[in-house]
């Protein structure tokens, strides 16, 4: 047995041989089938990327019928349990775990680039009252590229590096001061003393007391959620970062398009969405009704399903260990109850279990954040900070990677073609197109 595949074209009756490497085949080698030599080869019509590999990748591993989660090989479980954010973002963008020195080399550089230029303040304070910290976020990323315009040398080992520790080290500031704008509060600087996700929730919380001093439960679950939201392979915001990246813009401008894809509904904001149906659901009694009324297809069970994991997505795993510590630490909240007993029913259901429909990683995520007392339009913050980890290791991978080009895709046209051109005066038309365009019906599109 080879490892290619024979294509028979039927317009013509050719056979072609297409080899398979890694279980694809190259786009490419369909183009050298044509219906005739003056004819476009073939091309695959893939919107959404729904079957197509755009790189090849050594940085995350899935298994989404196993529920497997690897990062540079180790299981998201281990991880988790016996790392921390900092740890993992050295081994997403270096490849391997650090050794102690180079560990503690590591933590020191990021701890002395969290501080970022006087006129970045100025420049947020700047923004409207009520600004989106998301917006914010995604504008003062891409702007740091003008406090630093030897980033554009993307070739360069050493500049590329301080790239890297500046951009991990700064997105927490730039995050928490976006979240102080729209509170209405002062800014708080970094607290170099305070560990990477401490001086995050400092730079959140911290009023008039000399040091903001988290209780280390809330710490310890924060820096966990940072370790599972680290990087997980070709998503959309990745793919944004690639294809950004791909026209050798630097890097900050390349991350700012991956904080862009994020803020969109169908990428980041599902576990809003969890909080809205729990709430609705209002007590445990309700549980049983609710879904029957999912199961008539009256609602979705948010949560629950995802495009790649047709097992338990491991990270919510990870995250329900962790809610009865944070609870411990926190005001109790009644919501732990209902989405228990509903996550308890809906896998004990034949609906759900036959369609593979487990809790996904927004599943429980936003009822932590809620008892952190973080807001809802901030998720996608605290989801992008430690993202920024796997986006600029991903980056990296891009920018190392001899096959990769620019990003380029085809398109299957079908638009007018061979119009003369008609001077205004003598163009025809009912009266009625002089106004604004008919609005024209939504499209239905799904996320994962
Ligand atoms: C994530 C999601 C978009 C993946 O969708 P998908 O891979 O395209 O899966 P499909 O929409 O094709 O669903 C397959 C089947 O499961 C059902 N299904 C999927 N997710 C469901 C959910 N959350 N609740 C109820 N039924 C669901 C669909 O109705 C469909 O049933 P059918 O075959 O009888 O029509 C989808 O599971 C979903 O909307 N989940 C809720 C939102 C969410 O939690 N998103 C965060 C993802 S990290």
């Amino acid at each position: 047995m080879t490892d290619s595949l024979t294509v028979r074209d039927n317009r013509t009756g050719q056979e072609y041989d297409v080899p398979i490497t890694d279980g694809t085949i190259k786009a490419a080698d369909l183009g050298a089938i044509k219906e005739g030599d003056d004819q476009p080869g073939l091309a695959v019509y893939d919107p959404g990327f729904v079957n197509t590999a755009s790189c090849r990748s050594a940085v995350t591993f899935i298994d989404g019928e196993e529920g497997i989660l690897e990062y540079r090989g180790y299981p998201i479980e281990q991880l988790a349990e016996k790392s921390n954010f900092l740890e993992v973002a050295y081994l997403l963008i270096h490849g391997s775990l650090p050794t102690k020195a180079e560990y503690e080399s590591w933590v020191h550089e990021i701890t002395y680039h969290t501080f970022v230029h006087e006129n970045v303040k100025s420049f947020m304070e700047g923004f409207r009252y009520d600004a989106h910290p998301m917006g914010m976020l995604m504008a003062s990323v891409g702007a740091l590229s003008t406090f630093y315009p030897d980033a554009r040398h993307i070739d360069d080992d050493e500049i590329r590096r301080l790239q890297i520790v500046r951009m991990i080290a700064k997105m927490p500031t730039l995050g928490a001061w976006a979240f102080r704008h729209a509170q209405g509060k002062p800014y708080i600087y970094p607290d170099n003393e305070l560990g990477y996700t401490a001086n995050f929730l400092s730079m959140l919380f911290k009023m008039s007391e000399q040091r903001f001093e988290a209780d280390e439960r809330l710490v310890r679950a924060l820096d966990v959620l940072f370790i599972l939201h680290a990087d997980h392979e070709q998503n959309c915001s990745t793919n944004a970062v690639r294809g950004v990246g791909s026209s050798q813009v630097d890097p900050y401008s390349a991350v700012a398009a991956g904080v862009a894809a994020l803020y969109g509904p169908l990428h980041g904001g599902a576990n809003e969405a969890v909080l809205r149906m729990l709430r609705r659901i209002e007590t445990v009694e309700n549980v049983p009704g609710f879904l029957e009324g999912v199961k008539n297809r009256e609602e979705r069970l948010m949560g629950f399903g995802h495009r790649v994991y047709k097992n338990y997505d491991p990270r919510a795993r990870i995250i329900e260990q962790h809610m009865d510590e944070v609870f411990e630490a926190t005001e109790y909240n009644p919501l732990v109850e209902i989405a228990r007993e509903l996550a308890k029913r809906a896998l004990d259901d034949e609906y759900f279990t036959s369609r593979k429909l487990y809790p996904n990683v927004d599943y429980y995520s936003g009822i932590i954040y809620e008892a952190l007392q973080i807001p809802t339009e901030m998720f996608t913050v605290i989801f992008a900070i430690p993202r920024t980890s796997g986006w600029v290791a991903q980056w990296m991978e891009l920018n190392d990677d001899p096959e990769q080009k620019i990003a380029r895709p085809r398109q299957i046209y079908t638009g007018e073609r061979d119009r003369d051109f008609i001077p205004i005066e003598e163009r025809e038309g009912p009266e009625k197109i002089v106004g604004p365009p008919a609005r024209r019906p939504k499209r239905q599109r799904r996320g994962a």
